[in-house]
């Protein structure tokens, strides 16, 4: 569409010219032909001068006339269609020439208000937060793990983004950015700022290595726990490589479960596991704090800003694996029923790790449209999800034993 644009736009330029040219030699043969003075009254007043006779009038003239007028005739028969062909390519090349300015300006907004936490490119980061008892009491100074958001739209749908940008992610350091939170942007700002975040997302095939790599981690972290005499990293590679194809599918569902990839972005764990973003085992039940205590140890699983998902509560919410599967795949949406008794919050909370849902609210009137759909050797394809079948079917595994 946009070559189309392009080329419309060029012989919209050469008929520009031809008819300068025209109107140019118009002028200047008036003005050659005014010097002749024709209609000077020495000679002959123009108005007396005698006129075609009908002879001529009849024939030549009346010819000339009507042929004249069958040429305007074609000349807008065919130019205003041939112009209207072009419009769907003008008005696609102005949409994309907009949201490009207004990701860029969304770019701007992103280095200057989230790169100190989320990091310049939002690859992830840390923040500093202090965590505090309910009463507001000082707990702990902790670095928090700030996500990459270069996923972000996979699991999460913009409508679901536009929230969590405007009220922030209460009891976590991400503040509220939008007006309705109490935060300083406007509503044009945080949709900027999704534009953003739409053009940093990964490709399908680079996300699923970032997800095996922060598997791999994980992977690490296990081996090295187990045998930590181990050394070098040809002998910790192999190790890795043979915990991760040796792995019971539970084992392998700890791994994806866990994956500390992009600062937590690709895991559970982040939300289901109060204390693991801010690596809480460091500093907790230190007999020296008088609120110590209150810093949980981490209980994998065990419930943050996502429920606890101990002690057979997914096996009473899911009674088959298939169903518990098929949420994880869709994630909950707001006001939508999920298990034998949850309902979906909305407003960013659980994610869909199946299934790319980056423009599942779209209208017709937003920008977002296509995010999900790429082409693939020029035929459209969805993007997919985060995770794998098997790695989804690991983390069910995983969660219904916990
Ligand atoms: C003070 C540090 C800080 C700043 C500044 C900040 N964030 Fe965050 N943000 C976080 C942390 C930490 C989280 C993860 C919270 C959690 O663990 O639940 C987060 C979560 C998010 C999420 C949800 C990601 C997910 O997958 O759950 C989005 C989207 C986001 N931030 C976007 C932004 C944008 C855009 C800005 C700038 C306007 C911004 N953040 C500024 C710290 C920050
Ligand atoms: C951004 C935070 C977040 C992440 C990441 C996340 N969850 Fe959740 N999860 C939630 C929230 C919040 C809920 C509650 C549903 C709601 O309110 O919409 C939930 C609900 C659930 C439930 C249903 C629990 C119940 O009994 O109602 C399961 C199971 C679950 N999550 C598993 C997972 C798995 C597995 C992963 C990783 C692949 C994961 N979650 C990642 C926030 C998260």
């Amino acid at each position: 569409m946009l070559i189309l644009a392009n080329t419309f736009r060029s012989t919209g330029a050469v008929l520009f010219f031809i008819g300068a040219l025209g109107i140019l030699g118009y002028l200047l043969y008036n003005f050659v032909i005014g010097r002749k003075e024709v209609g000077s009254e020495v000679e002959l007043a123009a108005n007396k001068k005698p006129y075609l006779d009908d002879e001529q009038l009849e024939t030549k003239k009346l010819d000339m006339s009507l042929t004249m007028g069958l040429g305007l005739l074609a000349v807008i028969g065919l130019g205003l269609p041939l112009y209207w062909l072009g419009e769907p390519g003008r008005q696609s090349g102005y949409t994309d020439f907009t949201t490009g300015q207004l990701a860029s300006r969304g770019e701007t907004l992103y280095e200057e208000l989230c790169s100190a936490c989320h990091g310049p490119g939002a690859v992830g980061g840390v923040a500093p937060y202090t965590v505090t008892d309910t009463e507001g009491r000082f707990v702990a100074s902790v670095q928090w793990k700030a996500p990459a958001l270069t996923a972000a739209l996979y699991r999460f749908s913009t409508e679901e983004i536009r929230y969590t940008l405007n009220f922030g992610r209460q009891n976590s350091p991400m503040p509220a950015w939008g007006a309705p939170g109490g935060g300083p942007l406007t509503a044009q700002q945080i949709e900027e700022l999704i534009l953003y975040i739409q053009e940093i997302q990964l490709a399908p095939d680079e996300l699923a290595t970032e997800v095996e790599a922060g598997i791999e981690q994980a992977a690490r972290f296990e081996v090295t726990a187990a045998d930590p005499s181990l050394e070098g990293d040809d002998a910790i590679d192999a190790a890795i490589e043979e915990y991760i194809t040796s792995a019971t599918p539970a084992e392998l569902g700890k791994l994806v479960f866990n994956n500390p990839g992009s600062q937590g972005a690709y895991s559970c764990a982040r939300c289901h596991t109060a204390g693991w973003s801010w690596d809480s085992d460091l500093v907790a039940l230190d007999p020296e704090q008088p609120f110590g205590s209150l810093i949980p140890l981490q209980v994998s699983g065990g419930g943050g800003f996502g429920p606890n998902l101990t002690s057979g509560a997914t096996t009473r919410q899911f009674l088959t694996a298939e169903d518990h599967a098929q949420f994880l795949r869709v994630g909950s949406q707001d006001g939508v029923a999920y298990g034998a008794f949850g309902q979906g919050d909305g407003g960013g909370q659980m994610p869909a790790f199946g299934g790319c849902v980056g423009d599942r609210d779209t209208t017709e009137f937003s920008p977002f449209v296509g995010f999900c759909e790429i082409e693939i050797d020029g035929v459209p394809d969805n993007r997919g999800g985060m995770l794998t079948e098997e790695q989804i079917q690991a983390v069910v595994a995983y969660e219904r034993e916990m």
